[in-house]
C-alpha cells in the first residue's frame, strides 16, 4: 500500500448531471485525486452518454485531473476536441483498435497521459507488447457501456497478474479498475494490486452524500491494509 497508494477516481456517470459542477466539487473537498469521464457511442458499447462540451464545462469548475474513457469505435477522430476541451488523460480500450500504438502516440503528441483498457474477456497478455508505451493501464471489472453493474470477481487473478507484469519491468504505471467498485470489493481490487480505484454508483449515488461515500470507501481500503493476511 506504500509503495502504491490508492487514488479514487469519481466517475460522473452515476453523478445527478443537474448538479453536475456541484457533485464535482463535493468530490473534489473530499479528497478526489481525479475525476473519470465516461465516453460513450452508442456502437463501441450499446449505450451513450456523454461529450467534450461536458469536459470543457467540467474545466471551469475544478482543479482535478480529468481523465476521459474513450468507449468509441473511432477514438483518434475525438482526442484533439477532448485534448481542446480539458482532458488530461486518456483512455483507449484495446479491444477492436487495429492501431493501438497509433493512438496512443497521437495522444502523447497533444500532451496528454495514455492509458489503455482492457475488457474482462481480454486477456493479460494483450498487455505485453504495449505496456512500456503506457501510463496507466485500466481493467476492466465489468463489461462497459453502464454504470451500476456487479464487480465481476474472475477479473481479480488478472489485476494480480497485470500487477507482476508492472512490477516485473520496473515501471511506474497506474494500475486502475472500473466497474462495482465499492466498500466491499474496492479492498478486493487493491489487495490485488490496483492503485487507481473508478467508482460511480458508490460515490455519487449514495444517499449520504459524496463526502461520507467517499470517506466510507476509503475506510474500506484502510481496514484491509491493516490485515494483509486476508489477501
Ligand atoms: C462503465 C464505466 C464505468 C462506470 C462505473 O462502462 O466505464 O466508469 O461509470 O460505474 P459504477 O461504479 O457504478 O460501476
Ligand atoms: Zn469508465
Amino acid at each position: 500500500m506504500d509503495k502504491h497508494p490508492v487514488k479514487l477516481a469519481p466517475s460522473i456517470l452515476a453523478a445527478d448531471f443537474a448538479r453536475l459542477g456541484e457533485q464535482v466539487a463535493e468530490a473534489e473537498r473530499a479528497g478526489a485525486d481525479r475525476i473519470h469521464v465516461d465516453v460513450m457511442d452508442g456502437h463501441f458499447v450499446p449505450n451513450l452518454s456523454m461529450g467534450a462540451p461536458i469536459v470543457a464545462s467540467l474545466r471551469q469548475v475544478t482543479r482535478l485531473p480529468l481523465e476521459t474513457h474513450l468507449m468509441i469505435s473511432d477514438p483518434d477522430f475525438f482526442l484533439e476536441e477532448f485534448a481542446d476541451a480539458g482532458s488530461d488523460s486518456f483512455l483507449v480500450h484495446w479491444e477492436g483498435n487495429a492501431n493501438l500504438h497509433r493512438t496512443l502516440q497521437r495522444i502523447k503528441i497533444l500532451g496528454k497521459r495514455a492509458g489503455v483498457v482492457i475488457n474482462p474477456a481480454t486477456p493479460a497478455t494483450a498487455l505485453e507488447e504495449i505496456l512500456q508505451d503506457v501510463e496507466q493501464v485500466l481493467i476492466m471489472t465489468v463489461n462497459p457501456g453502464f454504470g451500476h453493474q456487479h464487480f465481476i470477481h474472475t477479473t481479480l487473478p488478472k489485476v494480480r497478474r497485470v500487477r507482476q507484469m508492472i512490477d516485473e519491468i520496473g515501471l511506474s504505471c497506474d494500475l486502475e479498475v472500473d466497474g462495482g467498485v465499492d466498500s466491499e470489493t474496492a479492498p478486493l481490487a487493491v489487495a490485488a494490486g490496483a492503485n487507481v480505484l473508478v467508482a460511480g454508483t458508490s460515490i455519487f449515488g449514495e444517499r449520504e452524500g459524496v463526502a461520507a461515500a467517499m470517506g466510507r470507501l476509503r475506510a474500506a481500503i484502510q481496514l484491509w491494509d491493516k490485515q494483509p493476511q486476508r489477501v
